[in-house]
């Protein structure tokens, strides 16, 4: 009993000792004291502003002003372990969002308002991130290039995703697809047994199994994670760490910027406008500003600047200083999730995180469940097999290797009781059924001219009829992968997902798969395209190929909002590409 104590006390100080080191190694200093003036401005240090500012501090002769509303990542250690990436939901680093009551679906969902959680932090969201690793497909990039962003065909922006890239899995780094030295770590998602038998059930229906980031993505494959060592990589921690310190450079956390200062007279960006502990402060920009803030908040601060629909500002009775279709073209990806029991003990036990072994073997190793998101396999199809081989997948499943789940959705309880919890079983997985091209879009607008007012979203989920359609096609994909040998010799079965609230309807009926989407049909937390780049003389866009605003001298929106169309898979390594291409393009247009 006693060495048993004494043991127990033993291995909590070696914890104590070792965790801080190593959860925490990527130091990044926090500025008190600002200057007057900087060169550039970067607003928002999420996916995007974290790249852009370390990028033009490291490659140019300039000063830089990286400004972001939220507080350090290291006030939470949760955000560096990637087994508690749930903990980031709804706490201090999330500006928790919700959109407009939906009308298509939300019938399962707290007063029919999707939760949207968002960074709010040093990092951004990918902070608080499933650091799932996708870049897209190759005919996503081409069709940008096709609706006038010049530049941005795969072809010229592969070199991006991989100079930001550290792939740590030597089947992959061997490959011409792959970067080895950039500073996000990448590694392979597995940690159960279960990941071998997706594979399998894939090869099963005749699919490819395959790299899903070599451009082309049609089939079944392992995820790769944005996870080095054990440890989440995110952009404010390992992209910041390389010039944290250097004198050209500061980082205020903790500062709320409430507006661009947009001269009248040459419609040039000035300066910056934001509270930092509450106090005002107005900061000069000698060259640029550049505005990361989101594809939520980029929107929002152009539009309470000046910049957006005439009508709009002038209702709410702020001055138009460009008549920009800012706030439209809202993208996003949706999903359902579907649980399957398996009667076999091979994937992750739903107390795992519980455990205390768990816990000792991560602080101690960085090895463990603790250490992985549980996304073990992913795979893309096409609902409309015309569209093979010459344009993007719109469907994607990501198989997430456990039972487990906790109402982090803000699903209404009684249908949350009734997805979730009808048998409790000790194994299985769930799907996200993701739809990646969906046809119905959105809108940002203001709700009031206080840059403290949340602004209103309306993603008009499922607004499109075809979108609906285009669901249940994904869901007949399923139910032939559950219906595979190698699922059914596990115990899977399609019944798992039978759900009361729709057995008005015959089970596995179109009618009946419709009804339980427009129940439980939510985010993949991947909004963008709310400022859009395009042709100069596109109406529809905001900005140009060069990231600039139309219209406005020394501005660029560089995040999720830039996208021109969404691309076909989770969104964060598309972010970071566009942040590096950006930052090439800033300094290019200083050196001439
Ligand atoms: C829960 C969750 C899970 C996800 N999982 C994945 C995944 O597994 N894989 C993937 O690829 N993508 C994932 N995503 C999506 C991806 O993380 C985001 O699309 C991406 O991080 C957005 O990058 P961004 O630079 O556009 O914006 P953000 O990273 O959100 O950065 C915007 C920054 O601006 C700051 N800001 C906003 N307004 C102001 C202001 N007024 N003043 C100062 N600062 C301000 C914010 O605090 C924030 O730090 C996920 C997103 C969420 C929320
Ligand atoms: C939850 O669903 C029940 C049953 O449909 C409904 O009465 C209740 O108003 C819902 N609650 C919320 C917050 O949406
Ligand atoms: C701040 O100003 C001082 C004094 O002019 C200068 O030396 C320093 O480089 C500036 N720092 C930044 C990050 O611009
Ligand atoms: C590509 O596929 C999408 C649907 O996923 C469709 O809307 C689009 O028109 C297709 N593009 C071409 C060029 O066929």
């Amino acid at each position: 009993m006693l060495t048993k104590a004494l043991l127990g006390i033993f291995i909590a100080a070696v914890i104590k000792l070792t965790t801080r080191s190593w959860l925490q190694s990527g130091t990044v200093e926090v500025a008190s004291v600002l200057n007057s003036s900087y060169d550039f401005i970067v607003i928002g240090s999420g996916s995007a502003g974290s790249v852009i500012a370390t990028r033009l501090a490291q490659n140019g002769d300039v000063t830089v002003l990286l400004l972001e509303a939220g507080g350090h990542f290291d006030e939470m250690e949760e955000s560096h372990v990637p087994g508690l990436w749930y903990k980031m939901l709804k706490s201090d680093f999330d500006w928790e969002y919700y959109t407009e009551p939906q009308k298509s679906c939300g019938i399962g969902i707290n007063d029919r308002r999707i939760y949207w959680p968002r960074g709010r932090v040093l990092g951004g969201s990918s902070v608080i991130n499933l650091m799932q690793y996708t870049r897209g497909n190759k005919y996503d990039y081409d069709e940008w290039e096709r609706l006038g962003c010049k530049g941005w065909g795969y072809k010229d922006i592969l070199t991006y995703f991989k100079r930001s890239e550290n792939n740590v899995e030597p089947g992959l780094r061997a490959t011409d697809y792959h970067g080895t030295d950039g500073p996000m770590g990448v590694s392979s998602g597995v940690v159960s047994p279960l990941a071998d038998h997706y594979i399998q059930a894939g090869k099963d229906m005749g699919y490819t199994i395959r790299d899903y980031n070599d451009g082309e993505q049609e089939g079944f494959s392992l995820y790769q994670i944005h996870i080095k060592d054990g440890v989440r990589s995110s952009t404010g921690k390992n992209y910041l760490s390389l010039v944290s310190g250097k004198k050209n450079i500061h980082v205020a956390t903790n500062s709320f910027v409430t507006k661009i200062d947009i001269d009248n007279v040459d419609k040039s960006a000035k300066g910056v406008y934001f509270v930092r502990n509450n106090r005002k402060f107005y900061i000069k920009a000698d060259k640029e500003v550049i505005l990361s803030a989101g594809a939520i908040n980029s929107p929002q601060l152009l539009m309470l600047s000046g910049i957006g629909p005439r009508d709009h500002l002038k209702k709410l009775g702020l001055p138009v200083k460009a008549d920009l279709p800012v706030g439209e073209n809202l993208q996003d990806h949706g999903r359902i999730q579907l649980f399957t029991h398996i009667d076999q003990p091979i994937s992750v036990k739903s107390d795992t995180w519980s455990m205390y072994w768990n816990g000792i073997m991560y602080k101690l190793f960085g090895t463990g469940v603790l250490g992985k998101t549980l996304a073990e396999g992913t795979s893309f199809h096409y609902t409309d097999k015309s569209q093979r081989g010459k344009n993007y997948t719109n469907v994607q499943f990501n198989f997430f290797s456990s039972y487990q789940h906790a109402n982090i959705e803000s699903y209404n309880d009684t249908y949350f009781n009734e997805l979730f919890s009808k048998t409790p079983k000790e194994y299985g997985f769930m799907t996200a059924l993701i739809m990646n091209h969906l046809k119905s879009t959105g809108t940002i607008t203001l709700k009031s001219s206080d840059p403290f007012d949340y602004p209103v979203i309306e993603p008009n989920y499922l607004s499109e009829k075809s979108d609906l359609d285009d669901v249940v096609k994904a869901i007949r994909i399923w139910e032939r992968f559950i219906e595979t040998p190698t699922m059914k010799s596990l115990g899977a079965s399609v019944d798992q997902v039978r759900v009361t609230s729709c057995d008005n309807h015959i089970f596995r009926s179109d009618d009946y798969w419709k009804c339980y989407i427009r129940h439980f049909f939510i985010t993949v937390y991947h909004p963008c395209c709310t400022c859009k780049m395009g042709a100069p003389n596109d109406k529809t866009t905001v900005l140009g190929p060069d990231l600039r605003v139309k219209g406005v001298k020394g501005l660029r929106v560089a995040d999720a909002s830039s996208f021109p169309h969404e691309t076909s898979g989770n969104i964060n390594a598309p972010i970071i590409m566009l942040a590096e291409k950006a930052a090439d393009l800033i300094l290019d247009s200083w050196r001439k």
